[in-house]
């Protein structure tokens, strides 16, 4: 090799190196996990390929995620093994939705109930890129300052809304309700069926485009991203659904579905 293309290789290397330090906060505060190593989260996208929402996958055919990530059957499609949104990686499986199936008592105004099960046409062919995620047991509490990991494709900047193209996470502590919920914070929109998370100096959140996406304690799914105010501001936790109030609910819906021809 001559010096010139030497010195430009070099040259390569340190840019790489300086690109991957990444400076920029994602999710908000957070870091890109080892690629695939949170691999029962799923992209929601539109039609065009558009993300919009994250979710879980909690067996071959059955996926978790906000109810008000509910666009239309029509106009959406769920991809697992999805790291990397803007680079085709060869881990990807796109499925169309067969059955969307909101909570029958989500209010879009206050954001209770904010959970939607939804069935795919095809099962996941689950390998390494793709697995399933727990489910807390009915009625689990999950009590104040556990840590807790939220990922998702969601703004990495309260104020500029930028999707990141790979996946972010990020570690937070669980908020009690009587601290959420408090005149000074969240003012008493905190109902039972929500937990709240995050840091007392803020920092660190979900954002938009997280929404529908795991809050995982101890290996299980507690929480999915709902609302906020802002992102990562100290005053206002994060709000998630608590999926442990659902687990009946969700275990119906599936078993309702469930069809034996389907062999999950
Ligand atoms: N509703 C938002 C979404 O649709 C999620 C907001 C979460 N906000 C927060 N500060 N944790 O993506």
């Amino acid at each position: 090799m001559d010096l010139p293309s030497l010195l430009f290789c070099i040259l390569l290397e340190v840019l790489a190196i300086k690109c991957q330090e990444d400076p920029q906060e994602r999710i908000v505060g957070g870091h890109a996990p080892v690629p695939f190593s949170i691999n029962y989260i799923v992209s929601i996208q539109t039609t065009h390929h558009q993300h919009f929402c994250g979710g879980s996958l909690i067996n071959k055919y059955w996926v978790i995620t906000a109810a008000h990530c509910d666009i239309g059957i029509h106009r959406m499609m769920v991809v697992a093994g999805e790291y990397s949104l803007s680079i085709y990686e060869g881990t990807e499986q796109k499925f169309v939705p067969q059955l969307l199936v909101p909570h029958p008592k989500f209010n879009s105004l206050t954001n209770n109930n904010d959970l939607m099960l939804i069935k795919l046409k095809t099962p996941a062919y689950l390998n390494r890129y793709v697995s399933i995620a727990l489910l807390p047991r009915h009625e689990a509490s999950i009590s104040e300052g556990r840590m807790c990991r939220v990922s998702g494709w969601g703004y990495t900047s309260p104020t500029i809304g930028l999707i990141p193209s790979t996946l972010r996470t990020v570690r937070i502590p669980i908020v009690s309700p009587a601290k959420c919920n408090s005149s000074q914070s969240l003012d008493g929109r905190i109902t039972e069926n929500m937990i709240c998370a995050g840091f007392s100096t803020g920092g660190k959140d979900a954002c938009q485009g997280d929404s529908g996406g795991p809050l995982v304690c101890d290996g299980r799914i507690y929480g999915l991203v709902s609302w906020g105010r802002g992102c990562a501001d100290a005053r206002f936790p994060g709000v998630y659904t608590a999926v442990s109030k659902y687990r009946r609910w969700i275990d119906d819906v599936i078993f309702s579905y469930y069809s034996k021809c389907d062999n999950f």
